[in-house]
């Protein structure tokens, strides 16, 4: 399973990159004002430091803008993945800049029937928000479960990115499902590998370790 990062904190992307973890990085508007950036010169900057695959999101909402916004992105980078909202206009241009060889996810996807549209419009990966879906009072890992299903039963290439991710319990549960990918905040990482009892465990040895007086170097 790939791990995207969920971000568009520049520092955080350094941080994380050297544990080998991190197969690419995925942005939202959202993000970006966060960040306090602009947006092509933070996506470059981000695409510089990671291999794989740097999701920018258009703005517009109708197809030619759209289409010019992302093929503008789509120039940012060899690594970039032009990102559309799964509307009518958002399939129109996911199907051209797909059909040119660029990179797309389709994403702010809520039900397996937008997510059938997005492969069939030539998605690269669709995002659907699982957390989000929980949110309403839905279960945004049945969305996920139908969506793997529905992909395998007609062999579409388009990858599972499961987005608005809240905790281990989704990773684990998307893993199970065999979702491709999952976008995760650093928060989420810390959350994976963080146990107390290895904390506890640590501290002891440590504790044990001191007492013998010795140094590895
Ligand atoms: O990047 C899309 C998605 O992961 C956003 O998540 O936490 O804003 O619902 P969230």
């Amino acid at each position: 399973m790939k791990f995207f990062l969920d971000t568009a904190n520049v520092q955080e992307i350094k941080d994380m990159v050297p544990t080998g973890l991190i197969d690419g990085v995925t942005t939202n508007p959202s993000l970006i004002a966060a960040s306090g950036r602009d947006i092509k010169e933070v996506i470059s900057e981000i695409c510089s430091i990671v291999d794989g695959p740097v999701s920018a999101e258009v703005t517009a909402t109708d197809f030619d803008t759209m289409l010019a916004e992302g093929r503008m992105l789509q120039g940012i980078a060899k690594n970039i993945t032009v990102k559309v909202p799964l509307t009518f206009d958002g399939l129109k241009t996911c199907k051209t800049l797909s059909d040119e060889g660029t990179s797309v996810n389709v994403t702010l996807c809520f039900s397996a029937a937008q997510a059938l549209l997005a492969a069939k419009a030539g998605a690269t990966f669709i995002s659907p928000f699982a957390g989000r879906v929980d949110d309403m009072g839905g279960m945004g890992m049945e969305l996920i479960s139908e969506i793997v299903q529905i992909y395998s039963n007609y062999n579409f290439s388009t990858e599972v990115l499961v987005a608005s991710v809240r905790g281990p319990q989704h990773v684990i549960q998307a893993a199970l499902l065999g979702a491709d990918i999952a976008t995760l905040p650093t928060s989420v990482i810390k959350a994976l590998y963080k146990h107390p009892l290895t904390d506890s465990g640590l501290s002891a040895f440590l504790k044990d370790w001191e007492k013998t007086g010795q140094s590895i170097l």
